[in-house]
This record gives structure tokens, sequence and C-alpha cells, in this order.
């Protein structure tokens, strides 16, 4: 569910320094499957080449609006009809004040008046004294409140050499961002209880057992979930994963025994549950005070079952989807039947571990769905982003048929 494909964006570049990004910007759009057309002020190309963008979009920059396009259209006017978004990025804190005031005397902000019936997204981008000024910031809460999107800016040193906020916005939280904006939010109102990672067993104060999880799974059905405008509460096993989407809320945990907690706590007002998250079934009794020193002999632990969560999500579970994950190797469909019916779940996702470009690690997966009413559909490999919207896509399928 690519919400990026086929899109036509709008890009109206400023004359700030951070405008020499925007090439990069654009070729990031492209690889997403957009089609990207750009705007500059002519202050902007002080800063970039409209070649190296019309190279890039095999459009040709718009930046003298008082021409007349082929067939007589005016560039403000067919260029904000073609968009399905304007971005302006960077946006200076002028063009900023300009669409604050419904001023409109060169191409960009003549775009953003022309651009009252499409989301627009502003990604400001000026020193930190300037974007602090109370005038530049009156000037924000006016057009968020009317409904413009803004992304950033970042905290960090400037190009003039100082430190603060004023940066633009990472480039790839930009594309998030729009993405964003272009989801449906179907996922509002409900909260999503979701586990990812491995745990982590101690054995002594530097040892441990744990799995091969890297939370890349169950990440990106936090994400995908935040974005379809869902409460997201994240249960983490230890990951080098960095902090998921803003807003959700991410529960650290380490052992097993923590994430059942958490767990349990949060499960009672969750709306959907999601065990991503590779529990380990076994751990030492009593984790050994000091560090361990070999000997020649051989050694033996002794392990201990852990609890099931997900058994116990299904033993209590009372008007929630529970969505567990099997990791298998063999006999797929068999066990994944048989955990159904053993967790009371409605939906379980099946992945073939013992595939390279599956389940552990990898940024792909390629999953098989059984409901609760044994129905199977296998997906051919996809990005765990993809994959988590077709697993969320499920869920609220089998929601609507058990709501009736
Ligand atoms: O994190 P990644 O590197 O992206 O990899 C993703 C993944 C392979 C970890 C993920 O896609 C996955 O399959 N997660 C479940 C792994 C697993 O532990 O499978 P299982 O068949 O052992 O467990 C079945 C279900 O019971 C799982 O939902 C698991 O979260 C849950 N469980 C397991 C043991 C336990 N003690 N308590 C549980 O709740």
């Amino acid at each position: 569910m690519d919400q990026l494909k086929g899109k036509k964006i709008l890009i109206a570049v400023t004359g700030g320094i951070a405008a020499y990004k925007i090439p990069e910007l654009t070729r990031l759009f492209i690889k997403a499957g957009c089609d990207v057309q750009v705007a500059l002020t002519e202050n902007a190309v002080r800063f970039v080449q409209p070649l190296t963008l019309e190279t890039l979009t095999h459009h040709p920059v718009l930046m003298d609006d008082f021409i007349l396009l082929d067939e007589g259209g005016i560039p403000h006017i067919e260029a904000t009809a073609w968009c399905d978004i304007l971005i302006v990025a960077p946006a200076t804190g002028n063009v900023i004040g300009k669409a604050a005031a419904g001023i409109a005397d060169d191409i960009v902000s003549t775009l953003l008046l022309a651009a009252s019936r499409k989301p627009v997204l502003f990604a400001p981008a000026m020193n930190s004294r300037m974007y602090l000024n109370p005038v530049v910031k009156r000037n924000i809460a006016l057009l968020r409140e009317m409904g413009y999107h803004f992304i950033g800016p970042d905290e960090g040193e400037m190009a003039c050499g100082e430190e603060g906020i004023g940066r633009l916005s990472d480039l790839t939280c930009i594309v998030e961002k729009v993405k964003d904006i272009f989801t449906v939010k179907d996922l509002q109102d409900l909260t999503i209880l979701i586990s990812a990672g491995p745990t982590q067993e101690p054995i002594d104060p530097v040892r441990f057992i744990t799995n091969r999880s890297s939370g890349k799974m169950g990440y990106a059905i936090a994400n995908a979930a935040k974005r379809r405008g869902g409460r997201v509460i994240l249960v983490s096993g230890p990951t080098r994963l960095s902090v998921p989407k803003e807003g959700i809320t991410l529960i650290r945990v380490k052992t097993a025994l923590d994430m059942e907690r958490e767990i349990l706590e949060h499960f009672p007002y969750s709306d959907i549950v999601i065990m991503a998250a590779a529990v380990a079934d076994y751990r030492t009794d009593k984790p050994f005070p000091q560090k361990l020193k070999k000997s020649d002999k051989s050694f033996k632990l002794e392990l201990v079952r852990n609890p099931d969560i997900l058994q116990a999500l299904g033993t209590q579970k009372t008007h929630q989807i529970l969505v567990g994950f099997a990791a298998e190797t063999e006999k797929f469909e068999k066990n994944a039947i048989q955990k159904i019916k053993d967790k009371n779940l409605d939906l379980i996702v099946v992945n073939d571990v013992s595939q390279p470009d599956a389940g552990f690690e990898v940024d792909t997966n390629r999953i098989m769905l059984i409901d609760r009413f044994n129905k199977i559909r296998k997906f051919p490999l996809q990005s765990k982003e993809d994959a988590a919207d077709t697993i969320l896509d499920k869920i609220l399928k089998i929601k609507r048929k058990v709501a009736g």
C-alpha cells in the first residue's frame, strides 16, 4: 500500500541555503513513484540550479509566472490544478509571512494562494532567532489553524555556524510526513497495542539469552498504525532501531516477564493487540548475581518456562482483536491453525523464517495470513512497511465482520 505511488508533488523552493538539499528531496519522491514538478523563486535560483531539477523531474522548472504555457495555460493555475500536494521547502520566514497575509508577488507565493483546495506542507528553515521571532510564530500558528501542515524545523548546527532550532527537517521525515497526509485515517479512535523485538533473559550480569529479532516488523506495524490515525502503544524489547514515529507511546522492556507485565497492563483498554515480538520461551530461574567464571568442566544451565503472553491474552480477551505471529520453518498452515485455536486468536501472521529474505532481521517479509474463520491468504515478498499495512487492512476487515 504505497501512499505515494503516482502522486503529483509540486515542490516550491524559496531562497534559503537549505535549497541545495531539494534535488535530493526530489529524488526521494521520484524513487517513491511520484511525479515531481519544482518552482523556484529568484532567490532560490541563487542556491540551486534549475537545470539540475529539470533533469531529475523531466518537467520545466516554474520560475516566471508572467508567461503563458502551451495552449494558453497560466503557470500557477495549471500547476496547482495538476498537483496532489504543494510542499514549500525550504520555507523562509518571508514566504510564511506572505502566505499568512495572502500576499502573492512571486511564483511561490502565487502558487500558495492558488493552491487553496490542495494540501500544503511547509518545511521551514531559517536562523533560530528568525524562527523564534514572535511574528514568525504567530504566522505559523495562524496557518496551522487554517489547516496548513508543517514539519520541523530541526535543531542543530545552522549554515551561519550558530546552534539552535532552524534546520530543514530531515528529508526522509518530509517524505514520511507527506505519506501521513495522504493516508486515510481508518484507525482513528482505536488503541493498538503492539509488541516488538526480542526479549533478553539474563544469565549473569553480563550475559543473556536472546534471539535474532531486530524489532523491524513490530516497529513497521506501529508506524503504519500511527500514520493511519491509531493511538499506538509499542512495547519493545531491546533493539537498535531509532525511536518510532512521534506520538507513539514507547515502553522499553528487557525480559519476557517485563513484557508480560506491560502488555497485561495496557490490554484491557486496547482495541487491537498485535504480538510481533519474539518472546523467549525460557529463562534462568535466578540469574547468577556475579559474572560466571570459566571452568574446564562443562556447564549446565537450567531454564524454566516463561509465561506465554499471547495465551494469557486469549483467555482474558473481551472486545479486543487479538493477532499473533508465527515464526515457522515447517508445517506452516497446520501449526498456525493450531495456534489460532489454542490461543483464541482472531488472526495469525505466519512468516517462513527459513527464507533469507523473510522473518528475522531483514527489511522484507513473506507473510501468510490465517484468520479465525480459517481463511488463508499468502502474500508475495514485500517490504515490512507494506506487510504492516497488509496486516492492518486485514485486521480492520475482521473487526468490521465481527461487529456485523
Ligand atoms: O523483529 P524482526 O527482525 O523484524 O523479525 C520479525 C519476526 C520474525 C520476529 C516476527 O515477524 C515474528 O514472527 N514474531 C514472532 C516470533 C515468535 O516468537 O514466534 P513464535 O511462533 O515463537 O510465537 C508465537 C506467538 O506467541 C508470537 O505472537 C509471540 O509474540 C507470542 N509469544 C511467544 C512466546 C511467549 N512466551 N509469549 C508470547 O506471547
